[in-house]
């Protein structure tokens, strides 16, 4: 199987080159049959590494493949879909949880089989999203500046006890669960909001309620849940009005379930107190590249950056050795089952069309 790799970084083709040579060790151990009586030392998928974001004008480069494996910000509309059938693909493998950016309905239309990676270690999203919350709080990126020059002044660095503070958690599926696990260990009340209350998380005393009064009770509010028509701004005027003056907001799913202007409005207002992002409505435009050459068109984002109570990092909660790893060999699990391996259990990473 022939796959067109998109959006690749060095250090992606480093860990799945890693991972495609234990899978050929692993095919190789388990005395796989070659149907030409080779050696079975072979591996099942090839990739060919495009640093290009997927798009309808780089879709053209997929003539002769046979799949697409693409990340957050690769574009995967109708337009795109459509160039990618007339090339031959078949399947799109994403190397991430999230599947906001395919239009499935269409994909499912031209036949196009979908995969992702549901879960590869929720705790190291969760760690990242209380790095966010810690770091806003104790503003310990602005001591490391102070410290390095000499200044050990503590004006302006005044944070708040984490312990007994209410964290609303919004989305309570794997991502969640871990953060509300280091949460509970940091003496935090939790409370919940997600359209389907996890059983589990109840018998040990979670306490779900409505969005309305989650946001009005917690001094943290933070998003675990998918981008859909549903859950699209989210976080907007009326949601931020009913949180309490000086909350935090702490958002490390998707960008569009936030309003940035709503966003801005409060923080100029000093309705918010703290925002944390690790994702932004249109990171497409930014993330994952350097621009610190180029003068950035975005005047939202650029406002943004300007308040000394946000904290932008640039999409790198799922960014440990360990998620790296898991992602490339689920993936290649995904493609192995796509490609005719019917031992890989992994019928669930395959995305379905629910209209
Ligand atoms: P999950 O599928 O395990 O859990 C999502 C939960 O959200 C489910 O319990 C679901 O019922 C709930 N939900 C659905 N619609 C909702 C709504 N309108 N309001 C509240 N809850 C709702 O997903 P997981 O693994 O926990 O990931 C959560 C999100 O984190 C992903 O959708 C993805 O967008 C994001 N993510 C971000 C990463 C990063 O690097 N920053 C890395 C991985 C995922």
């Amino acid at each position: 199987m022939k796959v067109a790799f998109f959006s690749a970084k060095p250090y992606e083709e480093i860990v799945f080159k890693a991972a495609a040579t234990s899978l050929e060790k692993a095919l190789s151990l388990e005395g796989t049959e070659r149907e030409d009586g080779l050696p079975p030392t072979f591996s099942p998928i090839s990739f060919t590494y495009f640093p290009h974001q997927l798009t309808a004008e780089t879709a053209l480069l997929c003539q002769g493949y046979d799949g697409v494996c693409v990340f957050v910000n690769d574009e995967l509309n109708a337009k795109t879909l459509y160039i990618l059938h007339e090339a031959g693909i078949k399947h799109i493998a994403l190397r991430c949880a999230g599947f906001n950016n395919v239009d499935i309905a269409t994909a499912n239309e031209l036949s196009i089989s979908v995969s992702r990676v549901p879960a590869y270690s929720p705790e190291t999203v969760a760690e990242h999203t209380l790095a966010l919350i810690l770091t806003l709080n104790r503003k310990t990126h602005k001591a490391y500046n102070r410290v390095k020059e000499g200044n050990f002044e503590l004006g302006g660095l005044l944070g708040f006890t984490l312990h007994n503070k209410t964290v609303g958690v919004i989305g309570t599926g794997r991502i969640g669960q871990a953060v509300i696990r280091i949460l509970k260990g940091f003496g935090c009340n939790i409370l919940c909001y997600d359209p389907y209350p996890n059983k589990q998380l109840k018998q040990e005393g979670v306490v779900y309620t409505s969005l309305e009064s989650l946001f009005s009770q917690s001094h943290i509010v933070t998003l675990h849940c998918p981008l859909t028509e549903q859950s699209y701004h989210l976080i907007n005027e009326a949601s931020i009005a009913l949180m309490p003056k000086g909350a935090m907001l702490i958002n490390t799913s998707r960008g569009g379930l936030i309003d940035d202007k709503s966003v801005i409005n409060a923080l100029k207002n000093g309705h918010l107190g703290y925002v944390g992002l690790d994702v932004y409505e249109r990171e497409s435009e930014l993330f994952f590249s350097d621009h610190s050459q180029d003068i950035i068109q975005d005047d939202v984002f650029q406002r943004l950056l300007t308040f000394p109570n946000v904290l932008v990092t640039g999409h790198q909660g799922f960014f440990t050795k360990e998620a790296l790893s898991e992602i490339a060999a689920i993936t290649l699990d995904n493609l192995c089952f796509i490609a005719g391996d019917t031992r890989r259990n992994v019928q669930d990473n395959m995305v379905k069309h629910i209209s």
